[in-house]
C-alpha cells in the first residue's frame, strides 16, 4: 500500500515526526494530562474532543471517530494518498526518499501537483529577481509610493513580471521545463487560432505569490502598476489552487494569529500586506470573493476568534450577513469591523496609522450583535421594515443550531419590534419549506458491534504493558474470548514481534484494523489515558484474566448441562459419562478461580 517507498524509510520518517507538534501546526492543542486536546479539524465542534497522544503517537476524535497516526492525519487533512503523506512528512522531518523509488503511475499522479508547485516556485524566483533588476524600477517605485517596505517585499516574496509576451516563457524553456506544465500552472497561456505556442499571462505587473499554509506557491496575483484594467490578473484555479479553499497570507501570518489569539480577516492582497507592514501581522485575506465555509474551517485551525472587515455599503451588508451564518455554523466567534468613509484597511492604516486601527478593532462589535442592531434594527418606512423582516427570517432560518436559532429569534424580535412567537412561526415555516436549510446532523460513524468489557480491558492492558503479555499467553485466556475481533487482535499481539511493533507505534493498529467494525472503539481505547498504574498492573491483569475465564467457564457449564440432559433423554450412556467427566474438570477449574 506504500507504493515503492521502502518500509525502513517510512519507519524512519514516522519515528522522527512528533504527532503533537505536527498536529499542533494545524490545530490549537491544550495539554490535558498526558494527552493534548483540541477542536477537531475534521468535524465541527464547540468543545474539544480531538485527542492527541504523544505517548502512542496517535490521534483520535471522540466526536467523529476519526483517528490514526501522523500519516493518516496528513492524508485526511490534505486529502493525500498514503505515499503522498509519507513524502510530505519526509520533507518536514528532513528524510530524503530516493526518487527512483517512485512508481510510474504514482509519479504521474503525484507529480502534476508537485511539478506545478515547483514551476510556480521557479516563477516566483524569476519575478522577485526581476523586481530588483533595472526593469523592476517602476514597480519598486510603485511599492514605495504605497508605503510597502523592504521586509514586507521579502516576506511576501513580491516580484515583477516585465512587459513583453515571452519573458517568463523563455526563462521556463531555458530551465528545460515544458511550457505545457507552466500553462497548467496558469503562468502561460496557449495561443489560439493559427498561431502556435504560448505567451506570458502576467505582463507589466507587480507579482504576489499565493502560498498554501505550508508556504508552497500555488498561484499568483498580479497588480497593474498604477491605474488600468484589469486591476488584478490572477492565476486560474488548478490542481493545487482552489480560490475558495485558500486564505491569502496565512503561511506568513499563522504564527502571529495564534499568538494574538485572533485573526483579522480582510479582502485584498494589499490590505494584508499593508497591515503586516504597519505592524499588524495577524491577518488573512479572502481575495475579493465571498467567504466560504472551507475558509472558515481553515482559519479555525489557528484561532476560533475572528474580526472581519466589511464595507458599509449594501454589498458589504450582504457579505456580512452571509459570513455571519458561516461563522455561526463554524463555531467561530466573529466581530464586525466597519471602517469609515468606505476606506479599506490599507487606505485606513495609511491615513490614520496603526493606533487608530487598534482602537477600531477594540471597539468592534460581535458580528451577530452588529447585524441585528445596526442592520436589522432601527425603524424605517413600511417597505424597508418589511424587507428587513424578510431578510431576518431568511437569516434566522439558516442558523443550523436550534438553540442558537431560538436565541437569535428573541433578539431579532426585539430589534425589529415584532412579536417573538409570530417571528418564530415564520422562521419555522421557511425552515420546513427548504430542506437544504434544515439542520444537518453531525457525521458520526456508528459501530453496531459491542465488545465484552473485560476482554476489551485485557487487550488494553496488553497494549499498555507489552512486557506483561506472557501472563495472557500462559493462561490461554484468549480461547475464552467471545468477542471475535478482540480475540484475533489478542492473537496478533501475542506474536511478540508484533507487540514490539505495536508498542513502538500503537497507531500502526489503525491499518490493521481498517476493516474491523470495532476500529473506532479500539482507537478510542488506545488514545485514552490508561487507568492501570504500573504497580497494580499484574494484579489487574490477573483479575481480568480470571474474570474472563470464569465467565467462559460458566457459559460452558450451562451448555454442558443442556447437553447432559439431552444425552440422558436419548439414553446415550457413554456420552453422558464423557460429558460428566468434562463437567468435573470445569468445576475443578472453577475452584481454582477463588
Ligand atoms: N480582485 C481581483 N480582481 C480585480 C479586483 C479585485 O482579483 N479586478 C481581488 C484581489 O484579490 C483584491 C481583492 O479582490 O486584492 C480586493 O479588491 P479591491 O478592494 O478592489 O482591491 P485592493 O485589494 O484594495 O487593491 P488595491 O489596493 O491595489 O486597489
Ligand atoms: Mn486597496
Amino acid at each position: 500500500m506504500n507504493g515503492s517507498i521502502p518500509d525502513d524509510k517510512i519507519e524512519e520518517i514516522r519515528s522522527r515526526a512528533d504527532i503533537a507538534s505536527l498536529i499542533g501546526e494545524y490545530v490549537i492543542l491544550k495539554k490535558a494530562g498526558k494527552n493534548y486536546l483540541g477542536l477537531c479539524p475534521f468535524h465541527r465542534e464547540k468543545t474539544p474532543s480531538f485527542t492527541v497522544s504523544p505517548d502512542k503517537q496517535m490521534f483520535y476524535c471522540f466526536g467523529c471517530s476519526e483517528g490514526g497516526n501522523v500519516f493518516s492525519f496528513l492524508m485526511k487533512l490534505n486529502h493525500l494518498t498514503f505515499p503522498e503523506a509519507v513524502r510530505q512528512l519526509a520533507k518536514k522531518v528532513g528524510v530524503v526518499i530516493p526518487e527512483r523509488t517512485m512508481s510510474r503511475e504514482e509519479k504521474e499522479r503525484y507529480s502534476l501537483a508537485e511539478q506545478i508547485r515547483q514551476v510556480n516556485e521557479l516563477a516566483a524566483g524569476f519575478f522577485m529577481k526581476t523586481l530588483q533588476s533595472p526593469a523592476g524600477e517602476g514597480a519598486r517605485e510603485y511599492l514605495r509610493k504605497r508605503g510597502i517596505g523592504e521586509s514586507a517585499i521579502r516576506t511576501f516574496r513580491l516580484g515583477y513580471a516585465p512587459e513583453g509576451w515571452s519573458n517568463l516563457l523563455e526563462f521556463i524553456e531555458k530551465k528545460g521545463i515544458s511550457p505545457k506544465l507552466a500553462e497548467q500552472a496558469g503562468l502561460l497561456v496557449e495561443r489560439s487560432g493559427k498561431s502556435q505556442g504560448y505567451y506570458d499571462r502576467f505582463r507589466g505587473r507587480v507579482m504576489i505569490p499565493i502560498e498554501d499554509a505550508d508556504g508552497h506557491v500555488i498561484a499568483f496575483g498580479g497588480r497593474i502598476i498604477g491605474k488600468g484594467e484589469p486591476k488584478y490578473m490572477n492565476s486560474p484555479e488548478s490542481v493545487v489552487y482552489t480560490k475558495g479553499n485558500t486564505l491569502y497570507g496565512l503561511s506568513r501570518t499563522r504564527e502571529a494569529i495564534r499568538e494574538k489569539g485572533f485573526a483579522l480577516l480582510v479582502e485584498g492582497y494589499f490590505d494584508l500586506i499593508a497591515l503586516w507592514n504597519a505592524g499588524i501581522p495577524n491577518v488573512a485575506a479572502v481575495l475579493g470573493t465571498a467567504l466560504t465555509s472551507a475558509q472558515v474551517d481553515l482559519i479555525r485551525r489557528y484561532t476560533a476568534r475572528v474580526a472581519a472587515v466589511f464595507d458599509p455599503d449594501e454589498a458589504g451588508r450582504k457579505a456580512l450577513a452571509r459570513s455571519l451564518e458561516l461563522f455561526l455554523a463554524g463555531n467561530v466567534h466573529a466581530r464586525a469591523v466597519i471602517l469609515p468613509d468606505g476606506q479599506d484597511p490599507d487606505d485606513f492604516i495609511r491615513t490614520h496609522g496603526r493606533e487608530k486601527m487598534d482602537e477600531v478593532l477594540a471597539k468592534a462589535l460581535p458580528m451577530a450583535e452588529y447585524y441585528i442592531e445596526q442592520i436589522l434594527g432601527g425603524r424605517g418606512t413600511l417597505e424597508e421594515d418589511r424587507d428587513k423582516l424578510r431578510e431576518a427570517v431568511s437569516f434566522l432560518s439558516r442558523i443550523e443550531n436550534g438553540v442558537e436559532r431560538n436565541l437569535f429569534i428573541k433578539k431579532v424580535a426585539e430589534a425589529l419590534a415584532v412579536d417573538e412567537d409570530v417571528l418564530e412561526k415564520e422562521v419555522l415555516r421557511t425552515l420546513s419549506r427548504s430542506p437544504s436549510a434544515a439542520p444537518t446532523a453531525l457525521p458520526r460513524r456508528t459501530t453496531a458491534a459491542e465488545m465484552d468489557p473485560s476482554e476489551r480491558e485485557l487487550i488494553r492492558m496488553m497494549l499498555e504493558y507489552p512486557t506483561r503479555v506472557s501472563a495472557v499467553r500462559d493462561s490461554e485466556v484468549l480461547s475464552c474470548f467471545r468477542t471475535e475481533e478482540l480475540k484475533s487482535l489478542g492473537e496478533v499481539l501475542l506474536a511478540m514481534d508484533k507487540v514490539g511493533k505495536v508498542m513502538q507505534d500503537p497507531s500502526s493498529l489503525v491499518t490493521e484494523l481498517t476493516e474491523s467494525p470495532l476500529r473506532d472503539k479500539l482507537l478510542s481505547l488506545l488514545v485514552q489515558e490508561s487507568p492501570y498504574p504500573e504497580e497494580k498492573i499484574d494484579r489487574s491483569m490477573a483479575d481480568t484474566i480470571r474474570k474472563i475465564r470464569e465467565r467462559a467457564n460458566k457459559e460452558r457449564g450451562r451448555i454442558l448441562t443442556r447437553k447432559i440432559k439431552e444425552a440422558e433423554r436419548t439414553g446415550d450412556g457413554e456420552l453422558v459419562d464423557r460429558l460428566i467427566a468434562e463437567m468435573e474438570r470445569l468445576i475443578k477449574e472453577r475452584a481454582s478461580f477463588s
